[in-house]
């Protein structure tokens, strides 16, 4: 089954309460456009020229954005709205300038049992923002720690802030990694320093992400939207279509051995073929001229 069936059906999954629409601030950036929406503790916004990039805001400041039920549960249900609407290419999810997130609610969990655990296959649905068939950059400011840096991870590329704090803090209140931490960090910064990061819970700066691969660039806190906003514009420029099928090949090299992944890549780079848009790209080319791409 294709990542792209899987995530329409773990969409499908998700459900919600209607809630009272928010007021927030006017938005300070050029081309930018607030979207209604029943969230309370999001903001939901179109940014570029061309409004082509979805911008969600995590804005539940009194606990530094902590990842209760009802927040992730609005995180899916914007991804899933922007992931219908067509004209937008690529999303961005961010925070404050104080946190990204601070974690798993911990008030919240604090009396779950193991048993309650079972039952709702805790926190299981979070990987559905991982399953997002447009692409996402996680435009990271202050803390991004446990489910924060689980949940920047879920993300395609990660953009930072230069106060920005990346941790897995689990194990100084009794707990391991539960979303990811463990398996993604270890995979993308390698096991000495994702051994060191969990067994601490010592934070790193975002000079140090960098460094490690965790996060591809890192922009003064001011500027990181912005710079994450440019990126989705830049990847809006190109085919959805085959923006999906980079996406998937590569998601893909997370999952199987070289030899399964070359070959899913040949076959996704062959399918290519089939895309009018592929026809288009390469004729641009050709007739030294932009590509007009129809997202076939
Ligand atoms: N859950 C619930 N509330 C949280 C929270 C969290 N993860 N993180 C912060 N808050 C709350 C605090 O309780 C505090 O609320 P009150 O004002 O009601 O006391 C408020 O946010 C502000 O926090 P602080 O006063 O602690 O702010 P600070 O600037 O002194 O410290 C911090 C900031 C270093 C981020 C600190 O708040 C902290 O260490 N937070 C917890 C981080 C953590 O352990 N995260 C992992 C959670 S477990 C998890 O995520 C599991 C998983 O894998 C999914």
């Amino acid at each position: 089954m294709s990542v792209s069936r899987v995530s329409q059906i773990l969409f499908s999954r998700v459900s919600y309460a209607a809630r009272k629409p928010q007021q927030f601030a006017a938005p300070v950036f050029r081309y930018y456009s607030y979207q209604t929406g029943n969230y309370e503790f999001l903001k939901l916004e179109t940014a570029g020229e061309k409004k082509n990039v979805g911008i969600v805001t995590l804005n539940r400041p009194k606990v530094l954005n902590a990842l209760c039920d009802q927040l992730m549960n609005e995180i899916i249900r914007a991804l899933k709205h922007f992931n219908s609407d067509s004209s937008i290419a690529a999303i961005v999810l961010t925070g404050s300038e104080k946190a990204f997130a601070a974690g798993a609610d911990i008030k919240e969990m604090k009396d779950n049992s193991y048993a309650s655990n079972l039952k709702l296959n805790f926190i299981a649905d979070w990987n559905v923002v991982a399953k997002s068939r447009k692409p996402i950059i996680a435009a990271v400011n202050g803390y991004a720690l446990g489910g924060g840096n689980e949940l920047a991870m879920m993300c395609d590329i990660i953009y930072a802030g230069d106060k920005a704090k990346f941790s897995q803090p689990e194990i100084a209140i009794g707990t391991i990694p539960g979303a990811g931490g463990t398996q993604r960090l270890t995979r993308v910064i390698g096991k000495s320093k994702a051994m060191e990061m969990i067994l601490t819970g010592n934070m790193i700066s975002a000079e140090e992400a960098e460094k490690s691969g965790l996060v591809s660039k890192v922009f003064p806190a001011d500027k990181v939207v912005e710079e994450a906003v440019k990126l989705g514009e830049k990847i809006a420029s190109h085919s959805q279509l085959i923006v999906a099928i980079a996406k998937e090949a590569v998601n893909a090299a997370y999952e199987t051995t070289l030899q399964q992944g070359l070959l899913f890549e040949k076959r996704l780079f062959h399918s290519t073929f089939s895309l009018a848009d592929r026809k288009e790209g390469m004729a641009a080319f050709l007739e030294k001229r932009s590509p007009r791409y129809t997202n076939q």
